[in-house]
């Protein structure tokens, strides 16, 4: 993670038309991306909660995501995962603040995208070049790291091709690579400001 790279703008979700909407920040991007990390230095540094949206769901389901993978396959998770978004936007509704770590291929999905554009959420992406999202997994899978569609390099760079699109439709995009994880939360948190 070296080179520092640049913030891009788009037109931002706002919550201020409904006070009642939840003022979430959420963290989307690939495998590797660093979501988890940085979303928990985020929430220290903006002094909100932090909810990791897999975690959420290997509490709910007692089970581990490359289980649910292994034994009901990969449209039952996509079901668990929506749901489980729906109900942790909800929960938040009173204007108080919220930053979310979504799962790798929940900003992927259309209604997801959509339910977290109701909600008024700023979503932000965190971005690196493909080879480092790829090393990382790898050295993460070599501590512990169970991830069920990191499969081979051709498919992990063909899944990655089909959610940039996705991703791009965040209303902020971070480049990651070369930066500290306290750092990126630092360039949200100023980005968020001034949005
Ligand atoms: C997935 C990424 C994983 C997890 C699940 C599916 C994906 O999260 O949600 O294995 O579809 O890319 P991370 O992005 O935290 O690895």
């Amino acid at each position: 993670m070296k080179n520092r790279g640049d913030v891009r703008h788009k037109k931002q979700a706002r919550s201020s038309a409904n006070p009642q909407l939840v003022r979430a920040v959420v963290l989307v991007g690939f495998m590797g991306a660093g979501k988890s990390s940085v979303g928990r230095a985020l929430g220290r540094q903006l002094g909100w909660p932090f909810e990791d949206l897999d975690e959420r769901i290997e509490q709910r389901e007692s089970q581990a995501i490359a289980e649910i993978f292994r034994v009901s396959g990969e449209a039952v998770f996509r079901r668990i995962e929506h749901v489980a978004l729906r109900k942790l936007l909800a929960e938040r509704r009173d204007g108080s603040g919220l930053v979310v770590a979504l799962g790798g291929g929940a900003f992927a999905g259309e209604e997801n995208i959509a339910l977290i554009a109701e909600c008024g959420s700023a979503t932000v992406f965190l971005d690196a070049p493909v080879e480092e999202l790829w090393r990382r997994c790898q050295q993460q899978a070599q501590e512990g790291a169970n991830r069920p569609l990191l499969v081979g390099a051709d498919q992990f760079r063909e899944l990655h091709q089909a959610r940039m699109p996705h991703f791009m439709k965040a209303s902020l995009r971070l480049e990651t690579n070369g930066k500290e994880i306290e750092a990126i939360a630092l360039e949200v948190a100023e980005c968020l400001k001034k949005t």
